[in-house]
C-alpha cells in the first residue's frame, strides 16, 4: 500500500534521507530502526507530507503523494504519531482528538455532535475518556501518547506512522502503550511503520525491519534476522541495542 522509491532529502548539505526504498503492505507491521540521527523521523515526515523529497516518490495505494500537502494525505488514510508529542496545549483532550476526528478520512460534512460522539469513543478506546475536559498541558507524558494516540486514529488511518511512542515510558506505561497499539491494529485493521528504540518491541512487533544508517538503507528483513546481524548490531546500533 506505501511505495517509496529512491527517496532523497537533503537539509542545506546535509543528506537526511539518501535514496531510500522499501514499502509498506496492507497488514504489514513494519519497523524502522537505526541509531540517532539515522533519518526516521525526516523519512515519517516525507511520507506524511510535512516535508517534500527532493527525488524519488512516494505512492499510497496506487496514488503518487510524493507533492500532496499533508491534510490531503491524511484524508487519504496516512496518519502519524509525533516523537515529541504535539498536542493541541490550550485544548482539552477531548477537542484535540475531534480535530483528528473533522481531518481524517471519508468525513465530509459530519455535524459537531456526531463528531464529538466519535471523539469520544478514542478517548475511551485509549483509556483516557476520564481526562476528556483536562487541557493537554496538564497530561503527563503516558496521557499525552495515548491522546497522540487517540488524535491519530480518529482521522481513520489505514496507514499509521508511528514516532517512538515509547520514549520516556516506563516499563508499566510502555507494555499499556504496547497492548493499546495492538488492540489498534486489531480493532482498526491498520499497518504500522514504526519507529522505535526499544529492540524488545520491535523484535515482537513488526514482521519486517527497515534499518537506516547516516539517511541510507543498510538493511531490511525479518527482525530476528536483522538484528542478529552481529556487524548490523555492532556497526551500525551501537551498543545500547546490543543490550536489549
Ligand atoms: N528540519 C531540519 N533542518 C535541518 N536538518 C534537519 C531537519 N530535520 C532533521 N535534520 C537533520 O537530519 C538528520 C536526520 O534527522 P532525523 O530527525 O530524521 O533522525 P532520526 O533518525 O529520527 O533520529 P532520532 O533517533 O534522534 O530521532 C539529522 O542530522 C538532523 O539533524
Ligand atoms: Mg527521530
Amino acid at each position: 500500500m506505501l511505495e517509496i522509491k529512491t527517496v532523497s532529502k537533503n537539509f542545506g548539505g546535509l543528506a537526511a534521507v539518501s535514496d531510500v526504498s522499501f514499502s509498506v503492505k496492507e497488514g504489514e507491521v513494519v519497523g524502522l530502526i537505526g541509531p540517532n540521527g539515522a533519518g526516521k523521523t525526516t523519512m515519517l515526515n516525507l511520507i506524511c507530507g510535512i516535508y517534500k523529497a527532493d527525488s524519488g516518490s512516494i505512492s499510497f495505494d496506487g496514488t503518487d503523494i510524493t507533492k500532496m500537502d499533508s491534510a490531503k494525505i491524511c484524508k487519504l488514510g496516512i496518519s502519524r504519531t509525533y516523537q515529541i508529542p504535539q498536542p493541541f496545549e490550550s485544548m482539552t483532550a477531548l477537542a484535540g482528538v475531534l480535530v483528528g476526528v473533522l481531518n481524517g478520512k471519508n468525513r465530509p460534512n459530519m455535524s459537531l455532535p456526531d463528531a464529538a460522539l466519535e471523539a469520544s469513543y478514542y478517548l475511551e478506546f485509549v483509556g483516557l475518556f476520564a481526562k476528556r475536559d483536562t487541557l493537554a498541558r496538564d497530561l503527563n507524558l503516558y496521557e499525552l501518547r495515548m491522546l497522540e494516540l487517540a488524535r491519530a486514529l480518529a482521522t481513520t488511518p489505514k496507514l499509521l506512522l508511528l514516532d517512538e511512542v515509547m520514549a520516556g515510558l516506563n516499563p508499566t506505561e510502555s507494555s499499556w502503550a504496547l497492548d493499546m497499539i495492538w488492540s489498534a491494529q486489531e480493532q482498526f485493521a491498520i499497518s504500522i511503520l514504526w519507529i522505535e528504540h526499544v529492540m524488545k518491541i520491535i523484535m515482537n512487533a513488526t514482521q519486517r525491519v527497515v534499518v537506516l544508517q547516516y539517511g541510507k538503507k543498510i538493511a531490511e528483513g525479518p527482525p530476528k534476522e536483522v538484528t542478529s546481524d552481529p556487524k548490523i548490531i555492532e556497526a551500525y546500533l551501537g551498543a545500547r541495542y546490543a543490550q536489549h
